[in-house]
């Protein structure tokens, strides 16, 4: 069968990788895919936002099943979009979607079946918000209600700092549409988790744990990004979470969405903190995680078109979801200034080098070919990933193969996976 991929980022060349493994594809296009995904599938130049080209593009091509990455033609609506055409396609419908696209959907949906959260208050009017924070705990957490390329979550301090932030989300409209409505919620402290998750609507199946590093610099330290580097499994997601979780938060979701009438099929990642008084969700995303899907899906046994098919069909309960009892660990490689302003355009040396190995990948999250030759095209460039038995030899495996690569201003983080020493 015929597959297509929508996105061009680390994910993406992720999926295409593991559906490529699939004994039932013959071959791949990814829209608009990147310069590494250009060899494994077949790149095709149509943005991720524009449904009728990629519908029209799916049906000339017939294509089997299209697999959508990311998160903003998900919530807008892609898999309806393809629906109507008769075109089969893994991913939440636009009513499903909304569980990342509005947090304050999100929020309530918690609120209401009991799924552990941090207690929240939701404002439209900046002056209500500002007036609540008069007397609010700090520090606080906003949360722009829409989607903001992960970006809409500001951490306050201070009284002031929060009530500069409501002008930022609310009435200075940083990120648009998306700062209309706000969540304030309550600060919590602990370790976070990311659990990524095949639903069809009425079953979940839960993949290996990981764990992303958001911030730009080591320690933690400066800007939120889209991901400097994760490790799975999380060795802080032990039994007694993972019990406390199935009782509480993963089939709790699934059957939430399903009352409320938006039965969910597809990808639930459910940002998880481990506090003092046990799991709580941070959030919810509607897809896979980038890169938390660069350290899953090279430890997953099963053949994932498989599972995006008994997804589709309803037919979960009847997968064993299985998963290497190995570990994986993947430093980003980033262009120096990320994630504000850096240079592209520079040719990246030394990807022959993962040729021809089975536990080292290199995913492009940001190239582009120029005259045949890859070039940095994007913040965040590559995803240097390696498996080995344990997380420590993972970890080592993967910043020895950061250095097989160069180009001009690489910029990484050198603590990727350092709280596994401290488990
Ligand atoms: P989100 O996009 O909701 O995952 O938020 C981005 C990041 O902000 C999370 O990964 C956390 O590090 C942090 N964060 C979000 N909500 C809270 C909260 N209630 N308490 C503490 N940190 C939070
Ligand atoms: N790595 C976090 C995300 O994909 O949202």
């Amino acid at each position: 069968m015929k597959v297509l991929v929508v996105g061009g980022g680390g994910r993406e060349h992720a999926l295409c990788y593991k559906i490529a493994k699939s004994s039932k594809v013959d071959k791949i296009y990814c829209a608009p895919g990147n310069a590494g995904i250009s060899e494994i599938a077949e790149c095709v130049p149509i943005g991720a936002m524009e449904f009728d080209k990629l519908a029209d593009f799916a049906k000339e091509n017939e294509i089997s099943l299209t697999v959508v990455g990311m998160d903003d033609p998900l919530v807008g609506g892609i898999v309806d979009a393809f629906e109507a055409e008769g075109l089969r396609v893994f991913g939440p419908r636009k009513n499903a979607a909304i569980l990342e696209g509005s947090k304050a959907f999100s929020k309530d949906l918690m609120k209401k079946y009991n799924i552990p959260t941090a207690s929240y208050e939701k404002f439209s009017s900046a002056e209500d918000a500002l007036s609540y924070l008069e007397t609010a705990d700090m520090p606080i957490v906003l949360k722009a209600d829409g989607l903001a390329l992960g970006k809409g979550v500001l951490i306050c301090n201070t009284r002031e700092e929060a009530m500069e932030g409501v002008k930022t989300l609310m009435l200075d409209k940083q990120f648009g549409d998306a700062g209309n409505t706000i969540v304030i919620e309550e600060f919590m402290t602990g370790r976070e988790v990311s659990v990524l998750s095949f639903v069809d609507g009425k079953t979940i199946k839960i993949m290996t744990s990981a764990q992303d590093h958001k911030r730009a610099k080591d320690g933690d330290m400066g800007l939120n990004t889209g991901g400097m580097g994760t490790f799975s499994p999380s060795p802080f997601y032990t039994e007694e979470v993972d019990v406390f979780c199935k009782k509480y938060i993963y089939q709790a979701t699934v059957d939430a969405m399903k009352a409320e009438g938006r039965p969910f099929q597809g990808i639930i990642f459910f940002g998880l903190m481990l506090t003092e008084k046990g799991p709580r969700v941070l959030e919810y995303n509607a897809r896979f995680g980038d890169p938390e899907t660069q350290v899953v899906l090279p430890r997953m046994k099963n053949d994932i078109v498989e599972v995006f098919e008994a997804c589709i069909d309803g037919t979960l309960d009847t997968i064993d979801l299985q998963f290497e009892d190995n570990a994986a660990v993947c430093v980003v490689l980033a262009s120096d200034g990320y994630p504000e302003k850096y240079e592209k355009g520079f040719p990246v040396l030394g990807l022959e080098r993962f040729r021809d190995k089975d536990d080292y990948f290199v995913f492009h999250a940001g190239t582009k070919l120029s005259d045949g030759i890859p070039v940095t095209n994007g913040g965040r460039v590559l995803g240097v990933t390696a498996t080995g038995q344990d997380l420590k030899e993972a970890r080592a495996k993967a910043y020895k193969a950061t250095e097989w690569i160069d180009f001009k201003n690489k910029y990484m983080r050198h603590d990727i996976g350092k709280a596994i020493d401290e488990a």
